[in-house]
């Protein structure tokens, strides 16, 4: 068994119809994408089990669906018309353009990737006997390239926190960085770019007219903070839940859906009392980890990562990062935003955005601890995991390969395919027609019968359906079916009348929620 790698993953999203560049047919749009039959299945999926995992699994937590479009003073509290901005450099002679804090760690990468190389020729020349953080410390070829990375990785942080662009540029230029596209050093300064996309509200011209596009859904939950708050009934500890599209205009588009200019979160803020912050900032650390571990996600794919600077609203903040093809990156951000959202919000529009905390008889802004997600993030991340190659051994003994999409059963797009033997067999068809209009009223299934069914099960490997159901002539005089296990490959014969509850049982959320 092996895991597919990063192009076969993109190749494989398009073929079995999970995902398509958007616009293709005008050669695309940069960073936008759009879900197919079984990338939309699956996606809804993921959102089911955020939904459900967060606001039907808690007594404390509602959901709501903000709009899009907010008044523009939500951004300029919020920060985002201020401080929501990436470093980003142009290169006189190519006209590209780059984030200049990505071309240094760009630059890292190649470093850290040759100690690397050192490290891997040592082991192989050492055998068992090899001390890899021994050698790290004790080679000089090594320990230098590893004391570059890490002064580097330190000046980078320091001149990100302190928004030092003439630091960025200083490094840029002392590491002669150069146009990963041409090779040309011709730089020019790093300047600030709000990374926000615009538009122009019909009836009012200029700049009073300008909407902007939310660069995050958390701040609908905000501003409706008291809304919900009173029409639920809610007490402090509470939370509030979204799911919805985000946009930002990243200089940096690419790894696919990792980074993308439109796409979909799913957060929730949780408002607590001021100065237990840090308690349930570690309470939502453990339960999203547990979350994402319930999927059957090796542990060791997933992990914590404290962040390096905090953006400008947090005391606190952690990255769940999953090893994606490219190596591990963010998937989700625990955040305690402590209540700066809620007392800029008070601030500017002049309402109270206040809690009467019927405990303490008194009132205050409360705290918040948020948890966000990318939902097509988190559809990489399912995917990758899932995807594999397999070589498995055929009824005629021969040896073939086959890609499977080892997805959680309750997320698989399609749960259950009902293949006839023979298709021009009229009673096989009609018997397995008459279970595929009975399972579809309780799941998402599908019938097929354009080819041999070696050639049928393929393609429901490779779209992650865990069940296949073949009816054969048996089926005919007995009422029973074969079941295909898509994992096992086990065949199991099974009365017709079972394979509901057989299924339902399989692929019910329900497991999922620890
Ligand atoms: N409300 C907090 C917030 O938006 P963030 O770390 O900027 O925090 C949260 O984003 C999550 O949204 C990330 O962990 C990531 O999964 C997803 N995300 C952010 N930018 C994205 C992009 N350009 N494309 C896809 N997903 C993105």
């Amino acid at each position: 068994m092996a895991q597919i790698d990063f192009k076969a993953l993109i190749a494989h999203c398009k073929e079995y119809g999970f995902i398509y560049q958007s616009s293709e047919v005008y050669d695309g749009l940069s960073a936008v994408y759009d879900y197919g039959p079984y990338g939309s299945e699956l996606k809804n999926n993921l959102k089911e089990y955020w939904w459900r995992s967060m606001v039907h699994m808690h007594d404390n937590i509602v959901g709501i669906d903000a709009a899009i479009f907010m008044h523009p003073l939500t951004w300029k509290a919020s920060g985002h018309v201020d401080a929501f901005n990436d470093p980003l450099i142009d290169n006189k002679d190519s006209k590209r353009r780059y984030r200049a804090d990505v071309l240094v760690e760009d630059y890292m990468d190649k470093v850290m990737a040759k100690a690397n190389k050192e490290l891997d020729k040592a082991a192989k020349r050492f055998g068992d006997d090899f001390d890899r953080e021994l050698y790290k410390t004790t080679n000089p070829r090594v320990k230098g390239y590893l004391d570059k990375y890490n002064d580097i990785k330190e000046r980078l942080g320091n001149a990100m926190s302190a928004g030092d662009l003439e630091g960025l540029k200083g490094l840029i230029d002392e590491l002669e960085i150069a146009d990963p596209d041409t090779g040309s050093r011709n730089w020019t300064d790093v300047r600030q770019f709000n990374l926000m996309f615009s538009t122009q509200l019909g009836n009012i011209a200029g700049e009073e007219g300008k909407l902007y596009l939310r660069p995050e859904t958390a701040q609908g939950i905000f501003v409706n903070f008291l809304n919900v708050q009173k029409t639920t009934r809610q007490k402090i500890p509470f939370g509030i839940a979204q799911i919805g599209k985000a946009f930002r205009n990243e200089i940096v588009a690419r790894q696919f859906i990792f980074r993308m200019r439109e796409f979909e979160q799913m957060e929730m803020q949780f408002f607590i009392k001021p100065g237990t912050q840090k308690e349930w900032y570690e309470h939502w650390k453990e339960a999203r980890m547990k979350w994402h571990l319930a999927l059957g996600t090796p542990q060791e794919k997933l992990q914590f990562h404290d962040h390096d600077a905090l953006a400008h609203y947090a005391d606190a903040a952690v990255d769940i990062q999953f090893q994606f093809p490219f190596g591990f990156k963010e998937l989700e951000g625990i955040h305690s935003r402590t209540d700066f959202d809620l007392s800029s919000h008070q601030e500017l529009s002049g309402k109270k955005m206040q809690y009467f905390d019927p405990e303490l008889q008194e009132s205050y802004v409360p705290y918040v601890v948020e948890t966000s997600i990318g939902c097509d993030r988190m559809f990489l991340a399912t995917m990758s995991n899932a995807l594999q190659t397999e070589t498995v051994v055929g009824a005629n003994g021969k040896e073939s390969t086959r890609d499977v999409l080892k997805l959680h059963p309750a997320l698989a797009p399609v749960k259950c395919a009902i293949l006839p033997l023979k298709r021009n067999e009229e009673r096989l068809v009609k018997m397995a027609k008459d279970i595929f209009n009975d399972l579809r009223l309780s799941f998402n299934v599908q019938y097929d019968d354009t080819g041999s069914i070696g050639k049928l099960y393929r393609r429901q490997d490779a779209i992650g359906t865990p069940f296949c159901i073949t009816v054969d002539f048996e089926a005919l005089d007995d009422n029973t079916v074969t079941v295909r296990d898509r994992d096992t490959l086990e065949q199991e014969r099974v009365p017709i009348e079972k394979l509901e509850s057989l299924i339902r049982d399989k692929v019910d959320m329900k497991q999922l929620f620890v």
